[in-house]
This record gives C-alpha cells, sequence and structure tokens, in this order.
C-alpha cells in the first residue's frame, strides 16, 4: 500500500501514543501539584485496541512509533505491550520518552526487543532544583536510568525544557553531558501546555530558540548546524570536541509545521493531527462501537488527509480566555 499524504503535502510515518496520562511527577511546565483529572481506567484504550489501531496506522504508512504519556511506565505491564508493537509488521522503528523513574529495572528488556532508542526527560542536574521543578526528589533514578541506557548501547536524547528564571544556569551543564557522554541534550522552548491557568504566548516565551542558541554559543563558541532528517522536530549542532550533539526544539515556534508527519493517539482514545487541535476523531468511540477494519482505515485516513496546513497559526488568532492549557500529560508530550 502506498502511504498517506495528507491535503498538504505531508506524509504519515510518525504515531506518538500515550499510554498512559498518569505520572509520578509534577513537573510545574506540565501539571499542578494536584495532578490533572485523570482518565478513569475504563475509558484507556486497552493494549489490545492499541495493537490494533497501530496495525492499522502501519498499513496507512507509520514506520515509526514513540510510546508517550504522562509517563509510559506508570502503566502496568508496559514492556509485554512494547514487546508485541515491535513485532508488528511495518513497524520499524519503537522508542519512548520517559521521565526515568521507573526505567532503569527494564532497560535490558528495551535493549532486547531492539529499541535503538530512549528520550528521557532531564532538566537539570541539581537535585534540588530537580525536586523544585518536578516537585518530587527522584534525580538519582532518573541518572540511574541514564547509566543503564547508555550500558545497554541505547542512543540517548535527552530533553530539557528551557525555563525562564528556572534552570537557565544548567543549560551549559546539560550541554556538556554531550562532551563528557555519547549523549545528544535538546533543549526545548517552553510551552503553554501545564494544565493549569497560566497563559502564554510568544510574546511571553523569553528563551526562544535563537537565544538559546544565542546563550549556547557564548559559551561553546560556534555551534555547527547539521543536516537533520526530514520531519525531526530539532535543529542539530555539532560542538567540537563533543561526543554528542546538542539540539533545540523550537517547539513554541513552530518552525517544523511544514514537514509534520505525526499523528497523535492520546491514552483515552482521540486522534490529534496537530499538538494544538482538540481531538478531530473519537477513534475509541468507533472501535468500541463494533467498526470493522476497513471503516476504521477510512476514517483514519480522512482524519489525517484533511489535517490543517498549521494548527499554531490558528490557535494565535485565538482569543486568549479561548486559549486551551491543557497538560501536555493529556496531549502525549
Ligand atoms: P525524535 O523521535 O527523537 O525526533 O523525538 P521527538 O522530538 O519527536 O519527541 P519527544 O517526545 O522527545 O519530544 C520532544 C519535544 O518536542 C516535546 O516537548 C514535544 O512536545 C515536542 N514535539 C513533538 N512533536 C511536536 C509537534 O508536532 N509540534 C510541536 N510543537 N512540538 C512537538
Ligand atoms: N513545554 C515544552 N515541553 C514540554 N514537555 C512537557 N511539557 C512541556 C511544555 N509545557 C516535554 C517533556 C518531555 C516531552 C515529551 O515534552 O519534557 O520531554
Ligand atoms: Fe510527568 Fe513528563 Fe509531565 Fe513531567 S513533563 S509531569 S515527567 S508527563
Amino acid at each position: 500500500m502506498s502511504p498517506l499524504f495528507d491535503q498538504h503535502g505531508r506524509p504519515l510515518e510518525y504515531l506518538r501514543l500515550a499510554v498512559t496520562d498518569r505520572c509520578n511527577l509534577r513537573c510545574f511546565y506540565c501539571m499542578p501539584e494536584e495532578g490533572i483529572r485523570y482518565t478513569p481506567r475504563h475509558d484507556l484504550l486497552s493494549y489490545e485496541e492499541m495493537l490494533r489501531l497501530t496495525g492499522l496506522l502501519a498499513t496507512l504508512g507509520v514506520r515509526k512509533v514513540r510510546l508517550t504519556g504522562g509517563e509510559p511506565f506508570v502503566r502496568r505491564n508496559l514492556v509485554y505491550f512494547m514487546e508485541r508493537l515491535a513485532q508488528l509488521p511495518g513497524i520499524e522503528d519503537l522508542s519512548l520518552t520517559t521521565n526515568g523513574v521507573l526505567t532503569a529495572p527494564h532497560v535490558p528488556a528495551l535493549a532486547r526487543m531492539g529499541v535503538k532508542a530512549v528520550n528521557l526527560s532531564l532538566d537539570t542536574l541539581d537535585r534540588a532544583r530537580f525536586a523544585s521543578i518536578t516537585r518530587r526528589d527522584e534525580l538519582p533514578r532518573v541518572m540511574q536510568t541514564l547509566y543503564a541506557l547508555l550500558e545497554a548501547g541505547i542512543q540517548v536524547k535527552i530533553n530539557a525544557v528551557v525555563m525562564d528564571g528556572q534552570n537557565i544556569a544548567d543549560l551549559i551543564p546539560l550541554a556538556d553531558l554531550s562532551r563528557t557522554l555519547p549523549v545528544d541534550v535538546r533543549f526545548i522552548e517552553e510551552m503553554p501546555f501545564n494544565g493549569g491557568s497560566h497563559a502564554a504566548g510568544p510574546a511571553s516565551l523569553p528563551w526562544n530558540h535563537v537565544r538559546i542558541r544565542r546563550h549556547l554559543a557564548g559559551h561553546f563558541g560556534e555551534l555547527t548546524p547539521l543536516a537533520g532528517s526530514v520531519g525531526a522536530t530539532a535543529t542539530d549542532y555539532a560542538i567540537a570536541g563533543h561526543q554528542g550533539r546538542v539540539g533545540i526544539i523550537a517547539a513554541y515556534s513552530r518552525t517544523f509545521c511544514g514537514s509534520c508527519n505525526r499523528l497523535r493517539l492520546t491514552a483515552e482514545g482521540g486522534i490529534k493531527t496537530c499538538l494544538y487541535d482538540q481531538g478531530v476523531l473519537d477513534v475509541r468511540a468507533l472501535l468500541r462501537g463494533g467498526h470493522d477494519d476497513e471503516q476504521l482505515v477510512a476514517a483514519l485516513a480522512a482524519a489525517f488527509r484533511f489535517r490543517a496546513a498549521n494548527g499554531f497559526e490558528a490557535e494565535q488568532q485565538r482569543p486568549l480566555h479561548q486559549l486551551s492549557f491543557e497538560s501536555m500529560a493529556t496531549i502525549g508530550g
């Protein structure tokens, strides 16, 4: 079957699959202290349902699946589910984005099933600041995960959200990890998906990708841009003498809509064709309403085909009081 393209000529290749909206951290840029209103368990898609949908999406072109959350390892029997996903015909690249708190003991299983790369969220190397950002004192376990992954030969990309007044002093030490260890370190513009009421717009993004780059170059000297893969979120740079790369993800300036090859499936079975849409298809209702494979494929293909060119622009035109501050954990990262 030939891969599916949307009406703007972008192919469907990459599925971001949120296996849960629950999390064992409380990063303040993602959710409030008390957490968010979690989806009741029976409303979450079952592993069987997710396997069926992923298999169908593979027939439409999906080759890469990234598990997200919440925190994927908060969901029971995740490894069992991943082993089955890894065996689906057409899925060539299975990976996950994790906060690393519960991950270390599962690293051998990840290596065995062929996971080649893991993205690890880590915003600071300072224990006190980690506890204040995530509201949990878990830095030691996250570092254990980092070392376990590297020992197992799994490629690691560190995701650090750049927060004005919070972790600016951490950016250089984090980037320096790419010198001392074979890891890529990516700095992400903070987005207003914090599950709360804090309003933000481009004007309130003090650390955009330009400023982050200037800051890094101020310390490391000129950053050499590297050719990126199509559809990638990060612009990667080489630093002389470093084993890994540094990257900048202009998540809020949205410099990469034009090559976006992603589809999102939320934990409660909603299809999102853009980070900023409110869910364009309730695929859980279709599954549980007895739709057969052919009907599901038709609905998924239509959802992707008619997606907007640039969901962020539409979001910007909405009045501030109508903007959503959904948690990143509900969206699936
Ligand atoms: P790779 O497979 O390593 O390229 O991962 P990734 O960058 O697609 O995924 P990851 O889960 O590590 O996400 C890193 C950051 O990019 C997070 O802050 C995501 O929310 C953000 N991100 C991922 N996809 C999109 C997108 O379509 N739009 C925007 N604005 N941000 C995105
Ligand atoms: N802005 C930018 N990135 C965020 N993430 C979570 N919330 C936000 C936000 N408000 C990041 C996490 C994780 C990735 C999936 O999304 O750090 O690495
Ligand atoms: Fe959990 Fe990730 Fe949200 Fe932090 S950013 S609270 S680790 S889902």
